[in-house]
């Protein structure tokens, strides 16, 4: 199915450059209308083309309105204020076009060619996930989710932080001050514990930092007992992220770690050398960029080790050869801006196969704000598993009380899928670069623009349909007459067909919040059409098919559009 916004360009795009045709334009864009009394779509081609046309903006709309080829698709146009089009769908083409939501929608005006890995998510190993890897977990899952909506190829990797100095660290931590019952019965949190151990009797014998190099440097050389300790770690703090994975649902199709990229990043280094790209600077090898326009990275130290510069333009490098990848996409938060900004600038003056399209999406922190439990013991990060759990715990508490007869093992399941949903929405609904305030409030409302409230809109919509089945309610599909829909019933329409204008503006931004307004807007149309109109208990049998046609479709964004948001559904809660 064509998407509206596309067709109607082609429409206008094909008009104007008959038109103008001597005439260098800039493109048609066609948005949706701000205000119902603006029509339902607006262009404002007139007013960004006007000096190219050498025209009055409102003579050139007046013009376009004149010639415009009506038909199926638009009613009418109006030019308004100082020369927008206004543009009215038909009808005729909402209905038809509402029968066909379900249907795979044309996206194929995208250049979709080639593969996009995502590098999202990325905890370094032997602690916790915490807050700051939950953001770009869950936005890097949607940005994937979005993306192969639209047919894209991706690939997700996991860029885990399994190589560096922790390890050295970790094994001096080991050797001193591990207990073994507790190791066995929680390994991750044992290790953390002799971490936060490590930092702070290193404070007071700062000797422990040299003891830590020295291990970090056996592990390099290849000792069997760091290696094995080490693969032992790494092992222990996956089987922990992959909880918290599963339960997000949240899957990769690569792991490869830093750890991955060792063995290549000498000749990458030797390429640096060779192409004068990376200079001599007191013992270390450095880059130096054109007039100081960033800060120098380091690309190896005095000591021969290498650093995250280093193993990222490694990266780079496997990816195209190997992976064959023509885009990468990376979430960080945005403490990284330079060095993705450096690594993309090394990558740009080493050329092939280093020098394709890639984009660094950041986000700001996460705070949180009244009510929100710190584990002491690892290093004051609030755990993912307890913000999990917490959710889930609220969300069964409403159950219980809204809904007491469920049996108990479907509360459970809606309640973890209703909780990870609402701290998921709390997170991609917001503006991705602000940073972000987390309160249970917020995160767990029934009102509002939240997860709960859209999974509510989506339960009552299934209602409905419980309901027409216990009263044994004949209901038509798609031969229903829709043509004479009232103000509200219109206005839902026409929003459930924005949905994939909604999607590729998402896309074109890396903005999950896009999709996430989209349906909250949608169902608020739904809730002020449900508490306006009867359903279920309609007479006219045609309003009332039509009516279930309208909510059937309404069920069916919601879903589409929350799953975008890596958010499951609920039938009832
Ligand atoms: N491990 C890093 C961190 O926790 C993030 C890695 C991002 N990806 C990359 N290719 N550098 O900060």
């Amino acid at each position: 199915m064509k998407i509206i916004s596309k067709e109607l360009t082609d429409i206008f795009q094909n008009l104007v450059d008959n038109l103008f045709s001597d005439k260098e334009l800039k493109p048609v864009e066609i948005t949706v209308a701000t205000n119902e009394n603006f029509g339902d779509y607006q262009c404002n081609f007139a007013m960004i083309n006007s000096k190219i046309i050498g025209d009055n903006p409102r003579k050139i709309a007046e013009e376009i309105k004149a010639k415009f080829p009506y038909g199926e698709i638009v009613e009418k146009l109006e030019v308004a204020g100082p020369g927008f089009i206004n543009i009215f769908l038909t009808d005729k083409y909402i209905s038809d076009s509402i029968k066909k939501i379900g249907e795979a929608y044309d996206f194929s005006f995208l250049n979709r060619k080639g593969k996009v890995i995502i590098d999202f998510s990325s905890p370094n190993i032997a602690k916790r996930m915490h807050i700051g890897h939950l953001r770009s977990t869950i936005i890097g899952d949607s940005i994937k989710r979005i993306l192969q909506f639209l047919g894209f190829h991706t690939l997700a990797d996991n860029h885990i932080g399994d190589w560096g100095t922790q390890f050295g660290k970790l094994i001096v931590a080991y050797k001193n001050w591990l207990d073994k019952k507790a190791y066995e019965k929680d390994p991750i949190g044992e290790l953390e514990k002799i971490y936060v151990k490590f930092s702070d009797e290193a404070k007071i014998n700062p000797a422990l930092e040299d003891e830590a190099r020295e291990e970090l440097k056996k592990l390099q050389l290849g000792d069997e007992n760091n290696q094995k300790l080490w693969k032992e770690f790494i092992d222990i703090s996956l089987k922990e992220y992959n909880k918290v994975y599963d339960r997000l649902n949240v899957n990769f199709d690569y792991y490869f770690g830093e750890s991955f990229y060792n063995d290549m990043m000498p000749s990458v280094l030797e390429e640096l050398k060779q192409k004068g790209i990376a200079k001599e600077d007191q013992g270390a090898l450095v880059v130096f960029f054109e007039n100081n326009r960033l800060p120098p990275a380091i690309v190896q130290k005095k000591d021969g080790s290498f650093l995250y510069t280093t193993s990222d333009l490694a990266t780079m490098k496997f990816r195209k050869d190997d992976l064959k990848v023509d885009e990468a996409v990376y979430l960080t938060d945005d403490r990284q801006q330079n060095h993705f900004k450096q690594v993309f600038e090394i990558g740009r003056m080493l050329g092939e196969p280093y020098n394709y399209k890639k984009t660094h999406i950041v986000f700001g922190i996460m705070r949180f704000g009244n009510g929100i439990i710190f584990s002491s013991r690892s290093g004051n990060t609030i755990r993912l598993v307890d913000l999990l759990d917490e959710a889930k715990a609220q969300v069964k508490k409403v159950i219980d009380e809204k809904n007491p007869d469920i049996p108990e093992d479907e509360k459970d399941k809606i309640a973890e899928i209703v909780g990870s949903g609402a701290i998921k929405y709390f997170d991609l609904s917001q503006n991705r670069t602000s940073d972000i305030t987390f309160t249970w409030d917020k995160v767990l409302s029934f009102e509002g623009n939240t997860g709960p409230y859209l999974q509510y809109t989506y339960v009552r919509i299934m209602s409905i349909f419980r309901k027409l089945k216990e009263e044994n309610i004949e209901v038509k599909n798609n031969d229903v007459i829709l043509d004479d829909m009232n103000g509200i019933e219109r206005e839902l329409a026409v929003e459930l067909l924005r949905f994939p204008q909604a999607v590729v503006k998402a896309y074109e931004n890396y903005r999950p919040n896009i999709i996430a307004d989209y349906l909250f807007d949608t169902a608020k149309l739904f809730n002020n059409f449900y508490n306006s109109s009867s359903i279920l208990k309609e007479e006219d049998k045609k309003v009332m098919d039509a009516r279930i046609l309208l909510a059937r479709k309404t069920a069916f964004v919601l879903k589409e559009g929350l799953s975008l948001l890596g958010i499951n559904t609920v039938n009832r809660m």
